[in-house]
């Protein structure tokens, strides 16, 4: 494969800038295709212990997305470093970004956490602050600026490793939320993550989930996950990992028009799971169509 999708993420270079994201994958996808091909992978949110997630309904299909309440189920740092850790950095011998996703309720267990992850082979760490933080009475991290940024400044002083901040759509100003993300030492954002939803079973009179709010996510969030990212890419001089709906190469192509250096690819995973090979094949021959040499030329034009 040529280097025509290669990109350069805050000194990390990514063969191509098609991730797998967070929650959405796992190495069984290697069925379906090779995953050497893919830019990067990015694990599911990973916490100090494990954890069982949430119970009752966990995955609700909309019109256009899907709602989940899974609840961050993951098998915990120390399991991760033993079981999935070798296996995914066999991947990496081909060249494929190796993306660790670290999810917590206190500030302490996120420095845990990371602590404990074994850093060799990692090439960053996302720093998922969707995540409701007990110390705080359940306000979540990714909500306000002072909280957000209390985080980022004490992860930034534990680890060398690049750091990516994932920003939550429900925010009331993620705009804000990104600066102050960049002032605290951040390395890149990624956004969005799911945008809080809800579902009702008219029949029973009750809520879809057992929280009642659940995250929605797939094409029908796309127009605004693109117009955040268009705005962030405005107000911040660090790389931008662009997520929301994307399903096919053109969608691709929206992100990065709209700013974005790689772009994440969640639930269309679930609707086909060679959708990531596609994107890959897909922006190729939009680049060689176009006579397009990198995707620096068309980054951020808009
Ligand atoms: C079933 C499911 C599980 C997810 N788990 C995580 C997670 O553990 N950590 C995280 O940061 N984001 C998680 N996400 C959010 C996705 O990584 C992504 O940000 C979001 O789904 C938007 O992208 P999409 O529309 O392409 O799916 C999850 C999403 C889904 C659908």
């Amino acid at each position: 494969m040529s280097d025509i999708l290669q990109v350069n993420f805050g000194n990390i270079i990514f063969k191509n800038p098609v991730i797998a994201a967070s929650g959405t994958f796992s190495l069984d996808y290697g069925q379906h295709f090779d995953l050497s091909q893919l830019g990067g992978i990015c694990s599911k949110g990973l916490t100090l212990y494990p954890r069982a997630g949430n119970r009752g309904m966990r995955i609700w299909e909309t019109a256009s997305g899907i709602i989940n309440s899974v609840g961050l189920e993951n098998k915990g740092i120390d399991l991760f470093n033993k079981e999935d850790l070798p296996v995914l950095k066999e991947l990496k011998d081909s060249g494929v970004r190796l993306i660790v996703n670290i999810s917590g309720s206190t500030i302490v267990e996120y420095l845990d956490t990371i602590s404990l992850l074994w850093e060799e082979g990692v090439d960053m760490i996302e720093l998922n602050i969707s995540c409701p933080n007990v110390k705080e009475g359940g306000i979540y991290f990714g909500m306000t600026s002072s909280a957000a940024r209390e985080l980022v400044k004490e992860v930034r002083g534990i680890t060398r490793l690049p750091l990516v901040i994932k920003l939550s759509p429900n925010a009331d100003d993620i705009v804000k939320i990104a600066q102050c993300c960049e002032e605290e030492g951040a390395d890149g954002l990624s956004l969005v993550n799911t945008f809080k939803a809800m579902a009702i079973d008219i029949d029973r009179r009750k809520p879809i989930f057992d929280n009642i709010y659940a995250g929605l996510s797939g094409p029908a969030i796309k127009p605004m996950a693109l117009r955040m990212v268009h705005e962030v890419c405005q107000k911040v001089k660090i790389p931008v990992m662009g997520m929301g709906g994307i399903c096919n190469g053109r969608d691709a192509l929206e992100f990065i028009m709209a700013g974005a250096t790689c772009i994440q690819v969640g639930t269309a995973n679930f609707i086909n799971p060679g959708t990531c090979p596609q994107i890959i094949a897909e922006l190729e021959e939009f680049l060689r169509l176009e006579g397009i040499k990198s995707l620096e030329e068309i980054r951020g034009i808009i």
